[in-house]
């Protein structure tokens, strides 16, 4: 099959590094759901800047928040108070309503997870951490040591700084053997992203969230892509009814302007002291009121119901052509495929529609804004329909 992402394009001819290989279309607009290729063709949107656009694009409250707070305060640092900051920070705690209750703002999934780290060694003096198989965190020295295959890929560092064991993502008994009076932290993504769009499901996180208590480990749930509402619930927390110590969220949390979070219960956020953790940008009023605005947008649009109505019709309609099941939840799907996920994901740009790959070769993965409606999912099934199984 002729596929448009097989010829991605490695020439950064110009002055960027090398990040990603790219698609071969270059966006110039994007409005709600669609985007807009230079020379005018337009694409529907399932991939979300990965999942980073829950509201999708040029959201009206979100764009009107953004120039509110830019004409009347930019930017101040965390020592100076800002009534935003802290409204943000209240309005994250109870969209979450899981008692986690304390916000440090920062400002990317890596770092959120990098802090979420040395706080629970800090606070623990303990000498290691589990993470699981598939799981992915981050770039940083510590996320990148807790994300599966990261040193045999690209891991810079000459060494990890603390031990790490991985588990099974899908063996709740192999638990016990891992976390033990040694272990600082137990970090886990309950719907791993990267991982192909895998939810550990209830018996895992339970089995996770009873062994911390036991040896008395920490336990952080890394919602940087599955937070923020993308499961249908405010976090893959609530979708299972599994609470964490600390939770880290980004990515949709504000909807493209960078800022990230790492949330923690009373009872660790009263060990922090000043000068534990800081930052210069994170907190910033502009990410807060973006944050605000996208929280604001999700509580008053319903959109954690309409996340939920059509992950069920793309469960119900999406298992078709080179499609054979359907795993995640919400919007954070991965769609099984016969055929490598790259081919399908091309077939499906050549039709104009913008998907996303994973780890799982064989798993296409889906990641779509929040305000996606059942007429678009007609164009997705309908296009999947016309690929050869
Ligand atoms: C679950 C998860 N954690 C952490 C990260 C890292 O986030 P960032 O790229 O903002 O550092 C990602 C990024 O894809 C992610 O999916």
């Amino acid at each position: 099959m002729a596929s448009a992402v097989n010829s991605l394009r490695d020439a950064h001819a110009g002055h960027l590094a090398k990040v990603f290989a790219q698609y071969p279309i270059e966006i110039v607009r994007g409005d709600g759901v669609w985007l807009q290729a230079r020379g005018g063709r337009k694409y529907l949107d399932f991939y979300g800047g990965h999942a980073v656009a829950g509201l999708g694009y040029g959201h009206p409250r979100w764009l009107a928040a953004l120039e509110r707070q830019a004409r009347q305060m930019s930017f101040q640092t965390n020592a100076l108070p800002m009534a935003i900051r802290e409204r943000a920070a209240a309005k994250l705690a109870k969209f979450a309503g899981l008692d986690l209750d304390t916000v440090f703002w920062i400002n990317s999934g890596a770092e959120a997870n990098e802090n979420a780290l040395k706080m629970a060694f800090k606070m623990t003096g303990r000498s290691n951490a589990v993470a699981l198989e598939h799981g992915w965190h981050g770039r940083t020295a510590a996320a990148g040591a807790v994300t599966w295959g990261a040193l045999e890929k690209w891991y810079g560092f000459p060494r990890t700084p603390f031990d790490v064991r991985f588990s099974p993502r899908d063996r709740p008994a192999a638990i016990e053997a891992l976390v033990d009076r040694d272990t600082a932290a137990v970090i886990v993504e309950p719907v791993q992203g990267v991982g192909g769009a895998y939810g550990l499901g209830k018996p895992m996180l339970q089995a996770l969230r009873q062994r911390c208590d036991d040896v008395g480990a920490i336990l952080i749930f890394d919602e940087v892509q599955c937070g923020m509402g993308r499961t249908g619930a405010p976090f893959g927390a609530n979708h299972y009814g599994v609470t964490p110590d600390m939770l880290t969220t980004a990515k949709a949390l504000g909807n493209g302007f960078p800022v990230s979070a790492l949330m923690l219960s009373k009872r660790l956020a009263r060990q922090i002291k000043y000068d534990d953790m800081g930052t210069t940008f994170g907190g910033g009023p502009m990410a807060c009121a973006a944050a605000e605005a996208v929280i604001d947008a999700i509580v008053g649009e319903s959109l954690l119901a309409n996340v939920r109505t059509v992950s069920e019709y793309i469960r119900a309609t999406c298992v078709t052509g080179p499609v054979t099941g359907i795993q995640g939840a919400g919007f954070l799907l991965g769609l099984k495929t016969t055929r490598p996920a790259k081919e399908v994901q091309g077939a499906l740009l050549e039709k104009g529609i913008l998907t996303g790959t994973s780890g799982d070769a064989q798993v296409l993965r889906l990641l779509p804004a929040y305000i996606l409606t059942e007429g678009h999912v007609d164009q997705l099934s309908g296009a999947l329909a016309q690929i050869p199984p």
